[in-house]
């Protein structure tokens, strides 16, 4: 099963090879001019190109070679030498009904037996999450669903800050209140700004920091036992606000965990002198000839003999191998932490953890989430918005929303509230994913739980208006009602669905291999308009010929099979009526 173009592309390339050109110049795509064609290949220029010949005659010998192929009602030269491509409509039917039956919509299982580890999330232990972590959760949560349909093997691992001194500041603070009583998020929640707050003053309570730090590094009983109790905590209020926003994880790893490959890692980057002294502390030098910028060393022990950033994240790469030996370790994190990962990755190549470039390490990283003004998004008050602060709002006026548009009034409370749920979370995943990932994007609540434009409410409802419309043809289970007919007919309302249906294959590839779920949000939302202009220019239910309404209603029932199914990709559920 593949995509129409891949098909297309196929064709077109046996005729390029028939002509002794290479078959990759064969490549169709989309038509950019719809109002001319449905597909186009541009390989005639570059062949021309490549023999010296004129591209129009060289457009002509593929067209001639491929006279009287069944897939086509119209093959064209336009132009310099773009062959225009119009298919004949038995082709695209039949090509649909493959596509109606297969539960992938025609994306292959690439991925079948290969694991690929996703490190999102990234939230610190002790310290409420912040909208940054929203993005990671967000974005990471999706390629983790991407690559899932894409039959690979995921592990989603939460890699929490767990190890660093914010721990001391913490433990040394527990300390000097004398605190021996449980732990609860509340106290943490107290206690670690004031501790950061007076290490940063005070250099005699740093040194407590540190000393706790490394007392709990070293295995201390006691810290550790301290330090335990308080992850509890923090994990199950981190679950909270996961479990609200429909992101899971398959591990609940921190940067505690590279703690037991540290030694090792440090005496073999040694013995090999891959790490170097450097004014006390210990470092591997990363920058390499044809560097355009800087990059720094990357430091594994400070003078002091304590570990960094960087010495857990080289650690949890050699960690992640044994455990999973992954073909890709995708990680979602800020933008802004770009030359970090290049340091490791770099350090990860040079001490050979990445063989014949397995596991590839990729750095996903994404822009800031700014407020209506501009900069990086705050509360009212200035302070840093917290993660489930943010998803309670959006709650709230998500609630409001549907008071105001007369949604689901009639409905019970309880199905009222789940809705509103999920009108919240598809506003704030939408408008997050649906930027380039590299993008800065400004977080307007009004603007993203509204039921119109390019937003997550909009997509529900329209998808919510099918499945209303297949119940009321008594197609209520919707899985059993695939594409039955044996002569699909298509005229001109059905055919643009028809065709867009038949691109998601092109579309998700784009997304996986780029790990961009916007273009799979921008898919979505074209499907639902098209959807929109087919039932506003045609009868369904009421259309008098058995035949062609049947064939009306197993579009629709594609259509919301196909959106519920990227929708899913978005991490986005769908409400049974609204
Ligand atoms: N905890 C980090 C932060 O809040 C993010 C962790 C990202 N993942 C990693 N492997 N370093 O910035």
């Amino acid at each position: 099963m593949s995509s129409l173009s891949q098909n297309l592309s196929k064709i077109f390339g046996e005729a390029f090879t028939a002509l002794g050109l290479p078959a990759a110049l064969g490549a169709v795509r989309v038509s950019d001019r719809p109002d001319l064609a449905q597909f186009q290949c541009n390989g005639a220029m570059s062949a021309a190109k490549q023999a010296g010949k004129n591209p129009r005659a060289v457009a002509q010998d593929v067209l001639d070679a491929l006279e009287g192929h069944a897939a086509f009602s119209k093959l064209e030269i336009a132009g310099p030498g773009f062959i225009n491509i119009i298919l004949d409509d038995a082709y695209i039917a039949a090509h649909l009904q493959v596509l109606g039956a297969d539960e992938q919509f025609g994306v292959a299982p690439e991925g079948a037996g290969q694991k690929i580890v996703l490190d999102y999330g990234g939230p610190n232990i002790a310290k409420a999450m912040h909208v940054g972590h929203l993005r990671s959760s967000i974005i990471g949560d999706c390629l983790r669903r991407i690559y899932t349909f894409a039959g690979y093997d995921t592990i989603g691992d939460v890699h929490m800050g767990d190890w660093g001194t914010p721990m001391g500041m913490i433990l040394s603070e527990l300390t000097l209140m004398g605190h021996t009583g449980p732990v609860t998020m509340e106290l943490l929640a107290e206690i670690y700004p004031r501790a950061s707050a007076s290490c940063k003053e005070d250099e005699a309570r740093m040194a407590l920091a540190r000393a706790a730090t490394k007392a709990l590094q070293d295995g201390d009983p006691e810290a550790t036992a301290r330090w335990r109790e308080f992850i509890e905590v923090s994990i199950a209020g981190m679950k909270a606000n996961f479990d609200a926003l429909g992101v899971h994880f398959d591990e609940w790893k921190g940067e505690s965990d590279a703690h037991p490959f540290i030694e090792s890692m440090i005496t073999d980057y040694k013995a090999r002198a891959l790490a170097v002294e450097s004014d006390g502390a210990l470092v591997v030098n990363v920058a390499e000839p044809g560097d355009k910028k800087e990059i720094p060393p990357l430091i594994l022990l400070k003078s002091d003999g304590a570990v960094l950033y960087g010495t857990t994240d080289l650690a949890t790469i050699i960690d992640r191998i044994q455990a999973h030996n992954p073909v890709k370790i995708i990680y979602c994190v800020d933008q802004r932490q770009f030359l970090h990962f290049e340091q490791v990755f770099r350090a990860a190549r040079k001490g050979g953890m990445v063989r014949d470039g397995r596991p590839e390490l990729v750095f996903a990283g994404f822009g800031t989430m700014n407020g209506t003004d501009g900069k990086p998004f705050k509360t009212r008050a200035g302070g840093v918005m917290r993660l489930e602060d943010l998803i309670a709002m959006g709650l709230e006026k998500a609630r409001a929303r549907l008071e105001e548009a007369d949604i689901a009034a009639d409905l019970a409370p309880e199905e009222r509230e789940d809705i509103a749920q999920k009108v919240a979370i598809a506003a704030i995943k939408f408008a997050d994913l649906q930027n380039p990932r590299h993008s800065d994007y400004i977080f307007d609540l009004d603007r993203m739980i509204s039921f119109e434009g390019k937003t997550g409410p909009y997509l529900l409802y329209q998808a919510v208006r099918i499945k209303s419309l297949l119940r009321k043809a008594g197609l209520g289970d919707i899985a059993a009602a695939p594409l039955k007919q044996s002569i699909l007919i298509l005229d001109d309302v059905v055919r643009p669905l028809a065709l867009l249906l038949a691109e998601f294959p092109d579309h998700f590839q784009l997304a996986l291999e780029n790990f961009t779920p916007h273009v799979l949000c921008e898919y979505v939302y074209r499907l639902a308009q098209a959807f929109s202009s087919f039932y506003g220019s045609c009868h369904i239910l009421s259309e008098p010929d058995e035949a062609v309404r049947a064939v009306r209603l197993a579009l629709c029932a594609m259509t919301y099979r196909q959106i519920e199914a990227v929708m899913a990709l978005i991490g986005v559920q769908i409400p049974e009526r609204m």
